[in-house]
């Protein structure tokens, strides 16, 4: 292994020296929300203690050093991402924020009609699938799905075919970088230079992505990117799409309010330039703030040697667990973040209320992916999810905690 450090990671992060139900806490549902780093929170707080006021309207001190902290994170944040400008950056609430915000105001342009397609993966979480449900319903297209195969990933051949079936109408691409429920990666490059030869726009549901990969929007061509915060160690609420600048222009306004406007009449209002004109009303300030603090937490740690941690981390506990009787794993074997798995004949709701008493957080259910549930025939699975700061000792704990819980049900 690198020379990463990972009891010093696990030392910044506070919530870690506590216990749960007695037994010190594994964290393994980083999929769901990150825990936070000292750093993110001494930022938070110094916002609050030293900071705290509006942004781009005072006059006064106070109003214009927030208003720097907040627009050198945005830039910051456009570097990370390797936007070609901070004017591309639009603050969100987050994912789901930003792929409603980019579904609704292409809905709003009139630039999809009925019959168009608009097409996703059977891997997208709820937040990639129903906005564009309620995007068809209002303008009369059709929602097409790229299938998954037995391995939870995508076939090129079967997005291929996607492409030749719907020649000429395909509108829309939205798909995850990384599956929240299997860890897939999918390959974004090939997808989204198909799906530009073939004129669709391609959006990007980065949540799970941005914790553990370097992502460069430049090079993966993606015309909009949207990633969450709280899943990459700062806080909820506040989230990042990222839209390439001609196309973001297009766009009518979403939102209505203060911020977004130039100039306001009885007759008619006209709109602010980029970002501003898709950020209406007071924005999450100290939560774009810590979000910078976040991404340079992420970056002093360096994101592949994060990635390389992480990934030797999913590989023990896939190994570990995969000796226990009728285990099956879900997903490649070169998963990102999540590790999902069942066990014949019990239930993972079962199995992951015995393994939270040993103190292991992990996450059971649908994940937000009722329809790949159902793609697999299963209600659910126990869900590990990585994170920085897990070490051996959490595999080898989720591993006893699996074992044990496994003895007790059957
Ligand atoms: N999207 C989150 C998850 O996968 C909530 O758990």
């Amino acid at each position: 292994m690198s020379s990463y450090d990972v009891s010093a990671v696990r030392s910044s992060f506070p919530i870690l020296q506590h216990e749960v139900h007695g037994k010190p806490l594994v964290y393994l549902d980083n999929a769901a929300t990150s825990q936070k780093p000292e750093a993110v929170l001494e930022v938070s707080r110094h916002y609050y203690e030293r900071l705290n006021s509006n942004i781009h309207r005072g006059t006064h001190h106070l109003a214009q050093e927030a208003t720097a902290a907040h627009e050198n994170a945005r830039e910051l944040i456009a570097r990370h991402l390797n936007a070609s400008s901070a004017e591309e950056i639009i603050f969100t609430g987050g994912a789901t924020d930003g792929i409603n915000l980019i579904s609704s105001t292409l809905g709003y342009s009139g630039k999809i009609s009925p019959g168009d397609i608009i097409a996703i993966s059977n891997l997208e979480h709820h937040s990639n699938t129903v906005p564009w449900q309620m995007l068809c319903d209002r303008s009369g297209a059709v929602l097409e799905v790229i299938p998954v195969t037995e391995q939870g990933a995508i076939d090129p051949a079967d997005f291929d075919h996607l492409l030749e079936k719907t020649s000429g109408r395909l509108k829309v691409l939205a798909l995850t970088h990384i599956s929240n429920a299997f860890g897939t990666i999918l390959p974004l490059a090939q997808m989204i230079e198909s799906a530009h030869r073939a004129g669709a726009l391609v959006v990007v549901d980065g949540a799970q992505a941005v914790p553990h990969l370097s992502v460069d929007v430049q090079k993966l061509d993606a015309d909009f990117y949207v990633f969450s915060g709280h899943k990459v160690y700062a806080p909820t609420g506040i989230g990042v799409l990222y839209g390439k600048h001609s196309l973001l222009e297009e766009l009518p306004p979403w939102r209505g309010g203060g911020e977004m406007i130039r100039k306001v009449s009885y007759d008619g209002t006209t709109f602010n330039d980029l970002p501003y004109k898709f950020e209406a009303g007071t924005p999450n300030i100290e939560g774009a703030i810590a979000l910078a603090a976040a991404l340079n937490f992420l970056n002093e740690l360096g994101l592949q040697n994060v990635s390389n941690h992480e990934n030797e981390m999913i590989r023990r506990a896939a190994d570990a667990l995969t000796s226990i009787r009728g285990l099956a794993l879900y997903g490649p074997s070169d998963r990102s973040g999540s590790l999902s798995f069942n066990i014949d004949g019990i239930h993972h709701y079962d199995l992951g209320t015995l393994v939270d008493k040993m103190g292991i957080a992990v996450r059971t259910g649908h994940h937000c992916c009722q329809p790949l549930m159902n793609r697999f025939g299963i209600t659910g699975t126990l869900r590990a999810s990585f994170g920085c700061f897990n070490n051996e000792d959490d595999v080898d704990r989720l591993a006893e905690a699996v074992e044990k819980g496994v003895e007790m049900l059957r």
